[in-house]
């Protein structure tokens, strides 16, 4: 049987269609969410990644606002941003992009944010309300982990009893999936860098997230054929030799890389999704919805400051 391919795509599109409805019945009620987005300095990933959520905002709706200080700023100045934009009841999220340059404390900068803004679910009391199993509705939870949920439930791959796998400890993905997954009463094991004889836990992974950022490091040894895997990972590769070892077969991707001198791949070799039951694919996976989970926290955040 070949293996599914879970939509990221057509899964955002539903959860963006949903919060329409959601703030057009705000704007009916008096009030627009709205999202306030800090960039600093000019990463160029962080800039398509900023571009893309503001955009986003304009087509669902919510008020956006944009600020861009230079990468020079001091974490004091930043601070006093926070300080303000918490202040401003206009303003119902507030995301600082990261990376931040090295010279900022970004512990301090994230623990300034509101709480009741934190539309990332960065702030340690948010962290520790997902860890404490808080009913979703309540929680302002990070929004890649929170995409993976939309995948799994939206598309009915069962949790409950299942043994997952998380490749992955970061505070941003691999951490609250685990924490997520456990809510949802998965049994996780969580594997990192330091990890010995990892493919000894992933192959008996019902379901395996990968979220380590090395292209292709899941093998199809690895993987145990019919679990369902989701690749968090987003790995550009420029090589020919790179690009040869995953997409040799693929002709269509072959023109678009040799157009662009460049294709994105995950942490999954596309053997591994060969043999899974079901798969999000590097582009047009989890990517998608991390973008509509925030829109989705900040319309929440702007009905929980309201309640
Ligand atoms: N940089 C990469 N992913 C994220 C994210 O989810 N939120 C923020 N604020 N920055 C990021």
């Amino acid at each position: 049987m070949s293996a599914r391919i879970l939509d990221g795509v057509a899964i955002a599109g539903e959860i963006k269609q949903e919060l329409a409805g959601k703030v057009s019945a705000a704007k009916d009620k008096g009030y627009t969410p709205g999202l306030a987005v800090v960039l600093v300095g000019d990463v160029a990933a962080s800039q398509i990644y900023v571009r893309s959520k503001i955009k986003t905002c304009g087509e669902l709706g919510i008020y956006s606002e944009l600020h861009t200080p230079p990468s020079t700023v001091t974490t004091e100045e930043l601070l006093d941003l926070v300080a303000q934009l918490n202040l401003r009841d206009e303003i119902d999220g507030i995301l600082i992009q990261l990376p931040l340059p090295d010279h900022v404390d970004t512990s301090k900068l994230l623990e300034a944010v509101d709480p009741r803004k934190d539309v990332d679910g960065f702030h340690p009391i948010n962290a520790g309300r997902l860890l404490s199993g808080a009913p979703k509705s309540e929680v302002l939870a990070p929004c890649t982990p929170a995409g993976i949920m939309e995948v799994l439930e939206r598309s009915g791959i069962p949790v409950a009893g299942q043994r997952a796998v998380v490749l992955g400890r970061s505070n941003i993905v691999g951490k609250p999936i685990a924490a997520m997954l456990i809510n949802a009463s998965a049994t996780v094991t969580v594997c990192h860098s330091k990890t010995k004889g990892i493919a000894d836990y992933t192959r008996e992974a019902d379901i395996l997230v990968a979220a380590i950022g090395r292209s292709g490091f899941v093998t199809a040894d690895m993987v145990r054929p019919g679990a369902t895997i989701i690749d968090v990972g987003i790995n550009r590769i420029t090589g020919e030799a790179e690009f040869e070892k995953f997409f040799s077969a693929d002709q269509a991707r072959r023109e678009g890389f040799l157009k662009r001198g460049s294709t994105i791949i995950g942490d999954v070799d596309p053997a591994a999704f060969a043999i899974s039951s079901a798969y999000t694919p590097v582009p047009g996976g989890v990517g998608a919805l991390t973008i509509a989970m925030l829109m989705s926290n900040t319309v929440k955040a702007a009905a929980m400051r309201r309640a």
